[in-house]
């Protein structure tokens, strides 16, 4: 069987440089798999390049195949349609899903319209507004009426970030792109939101592709690790392959450092 997403020889450039270089990786059904790198190595290009959302000024060549679907040069409403139903993204700021004069509800509630549309079927508002509490019930969000009626700005980071999470989930989709997805949230919540990411992808049996900075949240909630540095992807194996036995210097270096950091936890309790 074909993989969910396949991306291959994947080049990303500005008239200047190349920002993602030959990078080819694959994420079959319902696998979860991460991708790390530091700042500007070329891991949120390589996120929009899945969801055909690269930015106008950047050339693109090689395949993204998502769910049997080429998205390099593919048409602006093939993609939509992708979008809505084959992919769902999460993003480090959550206010980028939401629109801040919208209330919660109804932003949740259009995402799960436009979702049954494509599966043929008009649902009437209060079969909207049920299956919008549910969802908002379903990412841990307390209070899910009052929520429902509130604005994004009358509600904390941590809820604005579940609250962009069930726009995603409303999206059925097969693929969850989370790009840094707790990074801007204070560490409880991080935990918080973590754990509810790899339990709901879990139950769903979503493939997830995983972005972050950290290798231990990584390892949190992926099976299996891509290592991307300067646009290039230098490894990949499973987690603890990668924990065990890193064969890049770079990796080796990533790997000391949460050592060095779990160490030092331990010494201080
Ligand atoms: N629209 C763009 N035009 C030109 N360069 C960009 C653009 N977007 C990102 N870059 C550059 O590409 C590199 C990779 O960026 P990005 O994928 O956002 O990195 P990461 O998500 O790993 O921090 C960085 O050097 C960044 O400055
Ligand atoms: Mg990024």
């Amino acid at each position: 069987m074909s993989p969910l997403l396949s991306v291959e020889n994947l080049e990303i450039r500005t008239a200047g440089r190349a920002l993602v270089s030959g990078a080819s990786f694959a994420i079959a059904a319902g696998e979860r798999v991460g991708l790390i790198g530091e700042s500007g190595s070329g891991k949120s290009l390589t996120a929009l390049a899945v969801l055909g959302l690269l930015p106008e000024t950047v050339r693109v060549s090689g395949s993204v195949r998502l769910d049997g679907r080429e998205v390099v040069g593919a048409r602006d409403r093939d993609l939509v349609a992708l979008r809505g139903r084959s992919v769902a993204a999460v993003f480090q700021e959550p206010m980028t899903a939401l629109d801040p004069l919208m209330r919660i509800g109804g932003q949740v509630g259009e995402v799960v319209r436009r979702r049954s549309l494509r599966d043929g079927m008009r649902l009437a508002r209060a079969e909207v507004e049920a299956r919008v509490l549910e969802l908002l019930q379903r990412v841990s969000l307390p209070e899910p009426e009052r929520i429902a009626r509130a604005y994004p700005h009358e509600i904390s980071g941590g809820q604005r970030q579940r609250a962009a999470i069930a726009m995603a989930l409303a999206c059925r989709p097969k693929l969850l792109i989370a790009d840094e997805p707790t990074t801007a949230l204070d560490v409880t919540t991080q935990a918080e939101i973590l754990g509810l990411l790899e339990r709901l992808v879990r139950d769903e049996g979503m493939g997830l592709l995983f972005i972050s900075h950290d290798l231990p949240v990584v390892a949190a909630v992926a099976g299996r690790a891509l290592v991307m540095r300067g646009g290039e992807l230098i490894e990949q194996g499973p987690v603890g392959m990668l924990f065990d036995r890193p064969a890049h210097p770079y990796t080796q270096g990533l790997v000391a450092a949460a050592r060095a950091f779990d160490d030092a936890l331990e010494a201080a309790l």
